[in-house]
């Protein structure tokens, strides 16, 4: 593998301790109270969300890889030639390795991803399995304006690869967003490799989102963890818990952490009054139907190319290339 020279310093894009001390007081003054679940992947959470994707009832990193497995040889064929792909997040080696293992002569890949030790893991990964591939790591934060490497020869084309369905971790406006980053980011012959979790039964979504094991609602309280160990804050952890729950009128999981007594939380100078039962939302997972991601997608000026699908129809893995390229 040929890794570009890249430094890696460890923990430069956390947002400094005023920044994010400042962010949690803006979210604690909303009206419900919210916090972005961003505030999740700490080291600890990044770990605790790999567990959440072993876990049975989480449906989605598995109907994903399956997907994968079917179906990426058929994806490269419609990705092409001498392709630059670039992935937003380089959490998932798996899916990625599948993809790439079936790239026709690809320029580069190029993960994004906002800090280093995954960025580390990839590489290493990747060093392993595919000694020809140039590597270009980005550490960065995807959602912010992005200055990506020169690629070492032309490519046909970019795609950005967003696998996971991370995209429904925004809402409809931010998540249009970042497809409209992404596809100025790919230019115009590029497209846009992304996978979405898909409207199914309300008990099946769910669950997925109230493991059994408790991992989940561990992941959801380590973003108090964190805040306590980061900005100094007195999160009592007794005094919180999880909860998840399918708005089906919305087609979204909403997260909470819910205080179980009355409290006050010191954040910084702010002393927060928590009433009993009082629910402050962490994270919206959005799910979709195909008109769903069509709608989106025409939002950002881009439309479904393909789609693939398992066949209880549980997730999608979407192309999608710029509006009215599919007719020239
Ligand atoms: C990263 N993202 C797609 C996960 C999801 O399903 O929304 C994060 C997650 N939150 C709780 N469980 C998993």
């Amino acid at each position: 593998m040929n890794v570009q020279a890249y430094d890696l310093r460890d923990d430069d894009r956390r947002p400094p301790v005023d920044d994010l001390t400042g962010i949690v007081q803006r979210g604690l003054r909303l009206k419900p109270k919210r916090l972005p679940s961003w505030l999740f992947y700490d080291e600890r959470g990044s770990r605790l969300f790999e567990t959440i994707c072993e876990q049975p009832e989480y449906y989605l990193t598995r109907c994903e890889v399956a997907l994968m497995a079917r179906h990426a040889a058929d994806m490269a064929d419609v990705l092409g030639e001498e392709v630059r792909l670039v992935e937003y997040g380089s959490g998932n080696a798996v899916k990625t390795r599948m993809l790439l293992q079936h790239l026709h002569a690809p320029v580069a890949y190029v993960p994004v991803e906002i800090s280093p030790e995954p960025l580390r893991r990839c590489m290493r990964d990747l060093a392993e399995h595919f000694p020809g591939l140039t590597v270009q790591p980005h550490l960065g934060d995807f959602t912010r304006p992005l200055r990506l490497p020169i690629p070492p020869r032309a490519s046909r084309r970019t795609v950005v690869y967003f696998p996971g369905s991370t995209i429904g971790n925004f809402e409809t406006r931010e998540a249009a967003e970042l497809l409209r980053k992404m596809r100025n980011e790919m230019g115009d012959g590029g497209g846009i490799l992304i996978g979405a979790d898909l409207k199914k039964d309300a008990a099946t979504i769910e669950a997925a989102y109230n493991d059994r094991a408790g991992v989940t609602a561990e992941f959801t309280l380590n973003m108090l963890v964190r805040l306590n160990r980061e900005i100094g804050s007195d999160f009592d952890l007794g005094a919180f818990r999880h909860r998840a729950h399918y708005n089906t009128m919305a087609g979204r999981i909403e997260t909470f952490l819910v205080s179980t007594r009355e409290q006050r939380v010191r954040v910084g100078r702010l002393q927060v009054p928590f009433g009993m039962e009082e629910a402050m939302q962490v994270e919206y997972s959005c799910k979709y139907s195909h008109e769903d991601f069509d709608a989106l997608a025409g939002k950002a000026g881009l439309e479904v190319a393909r789609a693939w699908t398992d066949p209880e129809a549980m997730f999608a893995v979407y192309y999608l290339v710029r509006a009215g390229s599919l007719r020239h």
